[in-house]
């Protein structure tokens, strides 16, 4: 597994926009969520996230100048009226670098013609408002499992 963004950022060249899932190594994708604490590497093994960019309908990320994953964002569609964004994730040091802006913008024509949904938390509401997001009233998320 291939380390990823942890040394200066500026470093590391410029940042690449891609959606080809062949130049992206589960192993590496799964480091982003650990690395932000969003759980363990039991929940986000290798396993587990190469079957997730496999079925996901939409896998947005960046690359560094040495080809290490600084960014994710996976996302299921219709393509026809719905897109829901599961997560997007930046490593730390690449925050607040427009990154999350320019995958965002590039979902948008990935999923042209549907309503897109993301589910975030109120520190991320000028990011999301920034990207032209519009907060839906009346609506909590309700989980299980
Ligand atoms: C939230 C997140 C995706 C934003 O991505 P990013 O690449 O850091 O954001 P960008 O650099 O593209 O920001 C674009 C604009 O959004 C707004 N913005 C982004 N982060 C912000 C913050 N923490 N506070 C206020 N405004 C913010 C700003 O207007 C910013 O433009 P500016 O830097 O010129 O002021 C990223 O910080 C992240 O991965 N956070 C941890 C994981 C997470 O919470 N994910 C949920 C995503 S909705």
């Amino acid at each position: 597994m291939k380390k990823h963004a942890t040394a200066n950022a500026s470093a590391r060249g410029s940042v690449t926009i891609s959606t080809d899932r062949r130049l992206l190594d589960p192993a590496d994708a799964a480091a982003l969520y650990i690395e932000l604490g969003w759980g363990t590497s039991k929940k986000y093994s290798a396993a587990r996230m190469k079957r997730s960019l496999a079925n996901c309908d939409i896998v947005i990320f960046a690359l560094n100048g040495a080809g290490e994953p600084v960014a994710l964002l996976r996302a299921l569609t219709d393509h026809a009226l719905e897109t829901k964004i599961l997560d997007l994730v930046i490593v730390p040091e690449y925050q607040r670098q427009g990154i999350g802006l320019r995958i965002m913008k590039k979902l948008a024509v990935e999923a042209k013609g549907t309503s897109i949904y993301l589910e975030t938390a109120k520190k991320n509401f000028a990011f999301a408002e920034r990207c032209g997001y519009e907060k839906r009233k009346g609506l909590t998320v309700f989980k299980h499992g």
